[in-house]
Order: structure tokens, then sequence, then C-alpha cells
């Protein structure tokens, strides 16, 4: 369906519901670790939550990011080239995509993005900051192959991934993501496709956990608003007082895990369908994955892509890397 703002592919129901989210939902909370996958933390207060969280003092990875941005400009426009078709995985945030876009003067910037208020009002902030950059907004799930927008069919393409939002899924998951970008930004012909990506790095582990127990409780808010959401939009009767948030290092894994832990036992329904909590217990709600430089390159590899440059911050805490669509062949 093709609107004024842009194009709508998300599935709902009768009632308006996002089947996806109530099938993750249920599903999840039927399991014995219980778990819901983390892109549902994303409705519109989710999304206002995780921008208040990254102008936290803890919260050091948006900063770190931007630094690589605001001064590598140069080295990308060299690499990348000019007239490119920029298409952002996730809605541009207000600091980061102007700068990318000023260093490499794009023809094109299509955000796909699940929630469309978020979607609309960022496309239009960059529309009136980029006069000369067409903007084509997409409301999809990019977690799945995206047509893109036919007026961008012919031009080469950039993706850009920034925020090591790919750390925020399982390996499995970040290489099917990762071969999905390459099929929605699709042949070869204008020039095989890049893929400008953040991962965040293991550090020390006070630093990666003071960033996700923020003295502020911002971040204890976020994960919170996921049960409220479930309230809101599925018949939920969750009692979000009886939960709080933690947020430990797992370093088998290298990953900061975001739980909810029951307070106390209580029973309560989703959709129709009735679930309980022991006292301890917890759903597990996100995992942010930490990267050393090799697994960094192996993930990538593993999803397509083959890295060809690399920045870091001058604290050395957050990585981002380019890479372009590794050619198709069979051997070695
Ligand atoms: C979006 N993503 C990369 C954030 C992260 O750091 O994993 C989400 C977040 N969760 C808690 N704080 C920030």
């Amino acid at each position: 369906m093709k609107t004024e703002q842009g194009i709508a592919l998300v599935d709902r129901d009768e009632k308006g519901v996002v089947r996806a989210f109530r099938d993750d939902v249920l599903q999840g909370l039927d399991q014995h670790q219980k778990a819901i996958p983390a892109r549902w933390l994303y409705d519109d207060a989710g999304s206002q939550l995780f921008e208040d969280i990254t102008d936290l003092p803890e919260y050091y990875p948006t900063r770190s990011e931007t630094e690589i941005l605001d001064a590598r400009g140069k080295e990308f426009a060299e690499l990348i080239g000019k007239g490119r078709a920029v298409v952002e995985f996730g809605s541009g945030s207000s600091v980061k995509t102007p700068l990318l876009l000023r260093a490499i003067n794009p023809s094109a910037y299509v955000p796909l993005d699940i929630s469309g208020e978020f979607l609309r009002e960022s496309a239009a902030t960059l529309a009136k900051k980029f006069p000369d950059v067409d903007v084509f907004p997409v409301e999809a799930d990019f977690m799945r192959e995206v047509q893109l927008p036919d007026e961008v069919a012919d031009l080469p393409k950039l993706g850009f991934f920034p925020g090591s939002t790919i750390g925020n899924m399982v390996p499995r998951t970040a290489v099917d993501l990762l071969r999905s970008m390459r099929a929605t930004l699709g042949a070869e012909e204008g020039g095989r496709p890049l893929l400008l990506i953040g991962m965040d790095l293991v550090k020390d582990q006070q630093v990666l956990e003071a960033a996700y127990n923020d003295s502020r409780g911002v971040t204890g808010e976020f994960n919170l608003n996921l049960a409220r959401r479930i309230n809101r939009e599925l018949e939920g009767t969750i009692p979000v007082d009886a939960l709080r948030h933690t947020a430990p290092w797992n370093d088998d894994f290298a990953r900061i895990e975001m739980h909810l832990e029951a307070l106390e036992d209580f029973d309560f329904e989703v959709a129709g369908k009735r679930f309980s909590m022991r006292k301890g217990e917890t759903i597990h709600t996100e995992n942010s994955h930490k990267f050393t430089r090799r697994s960094a390159n192996t993930l990538l590899l593993a999803g397509g892509w083959t890295p060809q440059a690399r920045w870091t911050d001058s604290g050395d805490r957050f990585s981002l890397i380019l890479a372009e669509a590794t050619e198709k062949r069979d051997a070695p």
C-alpha cells in the first residue's frame, strides 16, 4: 500500500494488533525461561525512552559512535563515494544520520522502521535538513527482506545500521538479519552493496553494567515499558509493580542481559491466555552482545559481508565497520 507518508507493510489483525508481537509474546511466555525478543521494546514510548537512554552519562555507545561519525567523514566519503541510496535499518536518530548524509552526499535516503510514527517524524526532520536528498520512509519489519521503493531501484546502496543493534540479536538471528539486509539491498548492478554497521566492544564489566543499570532508572523504565505495552496492546494483566529491572553481564556469551524479575508470585493473562511467575523468576527481555575485532568480523562474514575498514572512538569503546557484500563463489 503506497501512502502519502510511505509504504505500510506491518501485518495487523482486525483489532489492529501486530500479529508478530502477539505470537512472540505468547510463545515467549510459555517457555521454561520466559523470553521476549528485544525488538518489541520499541513502541513509541519505548523508542522515546531509548532516546533518553542515549543521553545518560553512563551510556557511552551513542557518544562513542557519534565521535567516530563526526571524525571520519572524509574517509567515509572516499570509501563509499557519492550518489548512493542510504538504506537505514531503523529510523535515523537526530544526530548520527545527518553526520553520515553530510559526509557522503547520497541521492536518496530510505529509513525502514516498524514504528510508524517515529519513522515519519524522523524522516520529515531529515527531509527538511537535506532538501537535495529524496527521502522514502518505509514502515516495515526489516528482519525480513524488504521491497524498496521503485525510485531507488537503480541506485547503488549503502545499508546503515548504527547503534550496535546487531548486538541485540543472538548470533543465529544476527546472521539471518545480515543475509536479509543483503537481499533487501539487492542486486549488484549499480555497484556492490555496502554496509556501515556499529558494533559495541567488549570492555571492563563495571563500565558495561553501569551503562545498563543507570542511576536515574531510565533503563529500568525502558525495560518495564515492555510489560506495560503487553498490558496495553494485548489485553494483558501483568502487575508491573511486582517486577524489577536487572541487567547483569554474562561473560560466557559476552553480553549484557536485561531481565524483568518477579518480586513475588503472581498469575496474569495475555490475549486470553493464563500465565504465572514465581518470586525470583525472570522474563529475559534483551541481550546486548559486545564484540572483539575478530568476533565482529566472523559474524559479518557468516552473514555474507566482507569487512573492508574499521574505526573505533578515542576510548576504544565502540567500533564502526564498513563491509561489502561478499562475492558469491563456492571456494575455498
Ligand atoms: C539499541 N541497542 C543497541 C541498545 C543496547 O545498548 O543494546 C538498547 C539498550 N538497552 C538498554 N539500554 C540500551
